[in-house]
């Protein structure tokens, strides 16, 4: 049976997900690296693919923008589908001078303004945490394929146009690497459920410096990230 968002039958989407923010990234990555992929779902234009990488079998599905379009995917994939791992690729803004364009980070945590937990955790924080078994094997690969990632806790904003001209001074301070508009609610509804997650994300501008990388520029370190996910599928 298909869900609400997805077409794909039960059975048509592997245990393990990648997940794009672009669905033409998606498409994109299944020709690059997948054979035999087969596209399962075209609702909305939010393309999900299944295919095999070096023998297994996995699915790379586009989650849109944000969390309120990725947690309708995430909540989906393991519950209609029993997805039992989500790996999150995309890419952030660097919170941190030190870090250049084009730098591969795995998230540990991620902070952020996700309405749905403000309310679900009455006000209270919940800390949304990557899996650890994920987390290690992603960073193992990445030192084993000579990639250099940066390992910390990022924030999942909710909106990219912003209106307040200081508002990333104390998210900087504390440590945060970058900025994107997903994981927070990715690691909390793989945890409501029992999945395992992780995203590793590269950046693709620097919120402090301006300083911002062409799409042809990302094109490596995108493609180091999408091998580092697809090794530990
Ligand atoms: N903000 C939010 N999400 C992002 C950014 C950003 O600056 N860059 C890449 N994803």
């Amino acid at each position: 049976m298909a869900s609400l968002h997805l077409e794909a039958q039960v059975g048509d989407i592997a245990e393990s997900v990648l997940l794009p923010g672009d669905p033409l990234r998606a498409k994109h990555v299944a020709e690059t690296f997948l054979e035999n992929a087969v596209c399962y779902n075209r609702v909305r234009g939010m393309l999900g693919f299944t295919g095999y990488y070096k023998g297994k079998r996995v699915s790379i599905q586009g989650s849109g923008m944000g969390m309120g379009s990725a947690g309708i995917y995430v909540h989906e994939l393991i519950n209609n589908y029993h997805v039992k791992n989500i790996i999150r690729v995309g890419t952030c803004g660097a919170l941190q001078r030190d870090l250049d364009l084009g730098q591969v980070i795995i998230a540990m945590s991620a902070s952020g303004d996700s309405d749905a937990n403000a309310h679900l955790f009455k006000g209270l924080h919940f800390a949304a945490t990557a899996d650890f078994d994920l987390l290690y094997r992603a960073y193992e690969k990445a030192k084993e394929l000579n990639i250099n990632t940066k390992q910390g806790t990022i924030f999942s904003s909710n909106t990219f146009y912003d209106t307040e001209p200081n508002r990333w001074d104390v998210w900087e301070k504390h440590g945060i690497l970058g900025v994107e508009m997903e994981s927070q609610i990715l690691f909390t509804i793989a945890k409501r459920f029992g999945a395992k997650a992780l995203s590793i994300l590269t950046v693709s501008d620097n919120i402090l410096t301006g300083e911002s990388s062409s799409q042809k520029e990302r094109e490596q370190s995108y493609m180091d990230m999408m091998r580092i996910a697809l090794e530990i599928a």
